[in-house]
């Protein structure tokens, strides 16, 4: 069962009351199907991931603004050597990560903390391991300038793709702007390339919209230990998670403070984003500082710590294959086209 204890700082779920199955009454025929069909042992707290996600009213997706972001996101002009590009720690090819446990950007700097997964990042509530970020477009302006990941001004940056031929690109993706190319253009276009990086249809999806046996015994095994013995009290809705902070107090002692260095609240010490959790059979090693190898570990730390439970070899298999059933079809991303003029790089 759910225990009310773990929902500190998770934010109150306002689907709770609307996505209750429904029993056949005057209105049922006006419910979506979906929830109709909804297999009976799986919780109301989770939601299919949509096959499309909302813009803000500034910065509409348009076809122009996504090509524009595409370009930008795998552009290596963006960092001082030249070298390193967002899809050098973001490989969308690869689930959007690098595989280290922590990231490593210009002048081989190691960063603090473990590079998250881009794909579904457009759903979460805020970004970053603390929460840092309100949205994508702050986001993107971050790396650009952090002296461990590509260490350029926004002057320099924009001088550099001035230089390269972007002017008309920006020009086609900001038609109404007189002087289109600047920093926080770049940071609108980032985000409607990165707003095209989601992964629906994971066999979860297709569980939760009727289809029975899109899950295996020992997924259905696996979702039912996560419901009942209280995972789902900080991993749920859309994402299992993303949408709340919570405690870690594994990392206790370390330099890493979480949200506290966000808030300048000591209450905040340790905190860290509920990690969601689509995909996450893709996205090792785990945790914000990478120190988890293994989902098998993860899920050993997160029941120990999160939960005080010890979970059993047997329960620890039907976790993970659980978390297995969440990953989704990732969208074919190609290599694009960078602008050059003859004879340069
Ligand atoms: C040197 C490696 C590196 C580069 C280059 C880099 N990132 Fe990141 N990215 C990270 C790390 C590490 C984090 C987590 C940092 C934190 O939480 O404090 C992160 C976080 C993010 C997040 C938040 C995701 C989440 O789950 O909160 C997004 C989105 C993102 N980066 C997009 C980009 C974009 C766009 C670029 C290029 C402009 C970029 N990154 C360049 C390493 C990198
Ligand atoms: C009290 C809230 C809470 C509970 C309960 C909880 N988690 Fe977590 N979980 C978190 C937080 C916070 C993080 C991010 C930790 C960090 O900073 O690295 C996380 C991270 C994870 C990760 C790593 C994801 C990644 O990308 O690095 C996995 C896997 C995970 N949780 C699975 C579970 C499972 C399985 C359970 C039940 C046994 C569970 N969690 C229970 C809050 C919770």
């Amino acid at each position: 069962m759910l225990r009310p204890r773990l929902f500190r700082a998770v934010p109150v779920l306002a689907f709770l009351t609307a996505a209750c199955a429904p029993d056949g009454g005057p209105d049922a025929a006006s419910e979506p199907e979906m929830l109709a069909a909804r297999p009976a042992d799986v919780s109301p707290l989770f939601e299919p991931l949509p096959t499309e996600v909302a813009a803000p009213d500034d910065n509409p997706t348009t076809p122009e603004r996504v090509d524009l972001g595409h370009r930008l996101f795998f552009e290596p002009k963006l960092s001082r050597s030249g070298v390193i590009s967002c899809n050098t720690c973001h490989v969308v090819g690869a689930a959007g990560i690098d595989g280290r446990s922590v990231a490593i950007g210009e002048g081989a700097r190691e960063g603090p903390r473990n590079s998250p997964t881009v794909y579904n990042a457009a759903f979460l509530s805020a970004q970053f391991w603390d929460g840092r970020a309100p949205t994508l477009e702050e986001q993107a302006k971050g790396p650009i300038q952090a002296h461990v990941e590509m260490d350029l001004t926004p002057d320099e940056a924009m001088a550099r793709l001035a230089d390269t031929g972007y002017g008309p690109l920006f020009e086609a993706a900001f038609p109404e702007e007189a002087e289109p190319l600047t920093f926080d253009n770049l940071a609108r276009a980032i985000a409607a390339f990165e707003r095209t990086l989601i992964t629906p249809g994971a066999p979860f999806d297709r569980y939760l919209s009727g289809e029975g046996d899109a899950l295996s015994e020992l997924q259905r095994q696996g979702l039912g230990i996560f419901q009942d013995r209280g995972c789902i009290g900080c991993h749920n809705g859309v994402l299992l998670g993303g949408n709340g902070f919570a405690g870690f107090s594994h990392v206790v002692g370390s330099d890493d403070q979480g949200r506290a260095e966000v808030t300048g609240d000591s209450a905040d010490r340790y905190m860290f984003r509920i990690a969601p959790l689509r995909n996450v059979a893709m996205t090792a090693p785990y945790f914000h500082d990478g120190s988890a190898a293994t989902l098998r570990d993860a899920v050993e730390i997160m029941g120990r710590v999160q939960l005080r439970q010890e979970f059993t070899e047997p329960e620890v298999d039907a976790l993970v294959a659980f978390l297995e059933s969440l990953t989704g079809e990732f969208p074919l991303i190609a290599h694009p086209r960078l602008p050059r003029t003859a004879g340069g790089m």
